[in-house]
């Protein structure tokens, strides 16, 4: 399997006992079109250490996920996409529903990645995990006051909670997963209370609820663990002062546990490159790709055992919402309108 060789030559050039240019000219030339919705800078670290021991040339193409995946539709069959990247279960279901991806059967990957963050059939594979989570305001809120998604359409709440509009697919994934816990009906009365607690219409993205917290508009909100561990870890001193006064919460403890996103990807159906694609996959699934994922973008890695950057390490473990990301991912379409006529925008 070539990735067996890749994860070898990974450790000998992380290890400088192998200089890159001679180890690169012992493949023939491959390239990778690699599709990807993701916007971290860490993640050019994965490439250029794939493209280095591999010999394979990716060529990245960065943009807005839903776009991205508009694009390869109307590029059909003639379409250079071998791999697309995306950062949410709610996109992965829609190439998917759209035909965009081929099933993949690798038992690496299977044996890597659990059961509830890849698809049934192997269309895509989750290669990282995103905890949604409750992060408060410590001068003003208790821990003991929170406890579950449910509980913030709590009246207690009114005027309190900040959260990003309800057409994003963070929270859309998140009502995926109580649609499958509670049904339709519980969700719609669940995001009118969310609505009426609100503190203010929404606006911008996770981090800018927390910010705001931070600043006194609101006592909690609702964000991507990853937001919170940027905060704290930020350059400037302003976020730094605002991580402080913050801490995080991982709600549903007692019960199901915290709902967990993922951010995937598939080999796409039409893929002139299938095997560099497959290969690509399996190395995104590596320990060497693991820790960078989960020391650059503070992500949880999906492969269990693996390091976890110091700031998660100091959350310590909790309990995950194990529902399949195929099942929430298929609800966002259904909690979409759920949610709007709820109220919550
Ligand atoms: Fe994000």
């Amino acid at each position: 399997m070539a990735f067996l060789r890749l994860t070898f030559c990974l450790a000998l050039v992380l290890a400088g006992l192998f200089p890159l240019p001679a180890l690169a000219a012992q493949q023939p030339p491959r390239v990778l079109n690699l599709y990807t919705g993701r916007h971290y800078d860490t993640d050019q670290r994965l490439y250029d250490l794939y493209s280095a021991v591999t010999g394979v040339t990716i060529n990245v193409i960065q943009g807005d996920a839903d776009q991205l995946i508009e694009r390869i539709r109307s590029e059909g069959a003639a379409s250079p996409a071998d791999v697309l990247l995306t950062v949410d279960a709610g996109r992965l279901w829609r190439a998917e529903t759209l035909g965009l991806c081929q099933p993949v059967q690798s038992d690496y990957l299977n044996r890597r990645i659990p059961e509830y963050l890849r698809h049934p059939a192997g269309l895509w594979y989750g290669f990282t995990k995103r905890a949604r989570v409750i992060v408060y305001a410590k001068d003003r809120v208790s821990p003991a006051d929170l406890s579950t998604y449910e509980d913030l359409a709590n009246p207690k709440w009114r005027g309190r909670l900040l959260v990003r509009s309800s057409s994003h697919v963070y929270n859309l994934s998140l009502a995926g997963s109580l649609i499958a816990a509670h049904g339709e009906e519980f969700v719609e009365e669940w995001a009118r209370g969310v609505a009426r607690n609100l503190a203010r219409p929404p606006q911008g993205g996770d981090i800018d609820q927390l910010r705001a917290v931070a600043a006194g508009l609101g006592d909690i909100a609702l964000s991507n663990h990853y937001y919170f561990a940027r905060l704290i870890t930020s350059a400037n001193p302003e976020d730094r002062a605002a991580a402080a006064a913050l801490d995080i919460f991982f709600p549903n403890q007692l019960d199901r546990g915290t709902h967990v996103n993922i951010s995937g990807g598939c080999v796409v159906a039409t893929a002139p490159n299938r095997a560099e694609a497959v290969d690509f996959l399996e190395f995104l699934a590596s320990d060497g790709a693991q820790a960078i994922f989960a020391l650059g973008n503070q992500e949880y890695p999906v492969v269990a055992g693996q390091l976890l950057s110091p700031i998660l390490d100091r959350w310590g473990p909790f309990r995950e919402d194990t529902l399949n990301a195929a099942v929430f991912g298929a609800n966002t379409a259904r909690a979409l309108i759920l949610l709007n006529r709820a109220g919550w925008r």
